[in-house]
């Protein structure tokens, strides 16, 4: 049965990872996490095609039918670059701004927000982009950071009005929770639905309409094996939803 490849820098793509394992529950995945290359929104756009393509090319030799990049970064950067090198199934994530309601920010990291592909989108969606170039590296480093991190996107949207923040960032989707609570009267966007969605039909039609059998992660690192914390996190996400 096929099985998913699924890429980020760190531990951002396991929030897709969740909503995911939510859609299709059986779902086979192979977890790719690049944290040796470092946090992607501070690397350049040549770095972060090149560091991406290994990730891709080690997910595909393990079986993978089709890999997510489960990074809005890499995906704004690289993904039709990386679709022509692979020509494989290739599934982006990419700033949700369609789906904001009213008066949106969305929040995205330094590298996102300086590509055309974020600013089309962006001024197609009327959002205010809000860069936050350090959050992801504090999210990365664990839960025990989550309030220091929800400290910089308060300080962030301190002055600023709105009904939606979109979540540019998977990294981010860790905050979710407590930024709902923290602005109770705005809409807490991402994307992952719709990339969950997504990854659904392909799957299906990859294995003739029957959904893969499994419900198993693999998780490879490019730096430290953080797999006991990348395995917790993930366990929250899943009891939290
Ligand atoms: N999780 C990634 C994203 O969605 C990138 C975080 C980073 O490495 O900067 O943009």
């Amino acid at each position: 049965m096929p099985k998913i490849g699924v890429l980020d820098s760190g531990v951002g793509g396991l929030t897709t990872v969740s909503a995911i394992m939510k859609q299709i529950e059986d779902v086979d995945v192979v977890y790719y996490a690049d944290n040796g290359a470092g946090i992607y929104g501070n690397l350049s756009d040549a770095e972060i095609q090149a560091t991406a393509y290994k990730g891709l090319k080690k997910l595909f030799a393990s079986g993978a039918v089709m890999a997510v990049l489960a990074c809005n970064t890499a995906t704004v950067t690289s993904v039709e670059a990386l679709r022509k090198r692979f020509r494989r199934e290739i599934v982006g994530t990419e700033p949700a701004v369609r789906l904001a309601a009213g008066k949106s920010v969305t929040l995205v990291t330094a590298a996102t927000a300086r590509t055309l592909r974020y600013k089309k989108l962006a001024q197609a969606a009327c959002t205010e982009t809000v860069v936050l170039p350090e959050l992801a590296a504090v999210i990365e480093k664990g839960k025990e950071h989550f309030d220091e991190a929800l400290d910089m996107v308060i300080s962030a949207l301190e002055n600023k009005s709105f009904d939606s923040v979109v979540l540019g960032c998977t990294h981010y989707v860790f905050l979710k929770e407590r930024l709902k609570e923290a602005f109770p009267r705005a809409y807490i966007v991402d994307g992952n639905e719709g990339v969950a969605k997504r990854v659904e039909r392909l799957l299906r039609n990859e294995s003739g309409g029957e959904a893969a059998i499994g419900g198993d992660i693999k998780m490879i690192f490019s730096g430290e094996n953080r797999k006991k914390t990348y395995s917790e996190l993930l366990e929250d996400l899943r009891n939290s939803r």
